[in-house]
């Protein structure tokens, strides 16, 4: 059934002033529903299926925003934070007023895929461990990561505070003195690349995610740079 809201509240989500502004707009008729003019704030509407014009113009009513971004390093992925500059920061307003915030942590130091939403239901789904949804990291790690790696990851790493990880895919790019490869985990424990290559006393030099799940970090995105997903990979996530 359709979820009805108030025709004020949906106006000042859509960022057309603050609630007392769009009240004072719908007074003086500047606000039409399905092609008549309302003038009662509290009217219902349905957002996703009555047209809403305000002075002529169609409100475009959106309840989600997804967003794709590349990460840049020396930004903390969270909506705020007290000494540092986060994610948030680089949206525009016109982002801000559905208020999304990212779908998993990097960390400061890492770049590369980070969804950013306001659909909790999709980001639960993305995060919850019981779920399972891969992701894909790009690593450079110091030291010589041979074969023998790839059955050590998948039998499971045991990390600094005695938890075993579920197997993860470990495939190897170039074994050199820093060594390049793709690591895939389902889990998403505090620094756990970083922890899981600490674990073979091996330092993590540089990390992206490149992927999560059937979303793939748009390699056209410079680092800093997002853009909405598009609705195959909307449907993609959502299946
Ligand atoms: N693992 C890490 O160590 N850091 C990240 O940012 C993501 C996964």
């Amino acid at each position: 059934m359709a979820k009805l809201e108030r025709l004020d509240k949906v106006l000042a989500n859509m960022g057309y002033g603050s609630r007392k502004d769009v009240k004072s707009f719908i007074k003086a008729g500047l606000v039409s529903v399905n092609g008549k003019i309302i003038l009662d704030n509290s009217f219902k509407v349905d957002p996703n299926n009555d047209m809403i014009q305000f002075k002529d113009g169609v409100v475009n009513y959106r309840k989600y925003v997804y967003l794709m971004m590349n990460k840049p390093q020396g930004l903390v992925s969270s909506t705020d934070d007290p000494f540092s500059r986060t994610v948030i920061d680089l949206l525009p307003e016109e982002y801000l007023i559905y208020k999304p915030f990212p779908a998993g942590r990097l960390d400061k130091d890492t770049e590369g895929l980070l969804l950013l939403t306001n659909d909790g239901q999709l980001a639960h789904q993305l995060l919850s461990p019981k779920k399972g949804v891969d992701k894909t990291y790009y690593v450079e790690v110091e030291g010589y990561v041979d074969e023998s790696y790839i059955v050590a990851f998948k039998e499971g790493v045991v990390l600094d505070d005695g938890y075993k990880c579920l197997p993860a895919q470990l495939e190897i790019i170039q074994p050199d003195l820093i060594s390049k490869v793709y690591l895939t985990i389902q889990e998403g424990k505090f620094h756990q690349v970083k922890r899981m290559f600490q674990s073979f006393d091996m330092r993590v030099v540089y990390l992206k995610r490149i992927s999560m799940g059937p979303l793939k970090l748009d390699e056209s995105l410079a680092s800093g740079e997002f853009r909405e997903l598009t609705e195959e990979e909307l449907s993609l996530l959502k299946s």
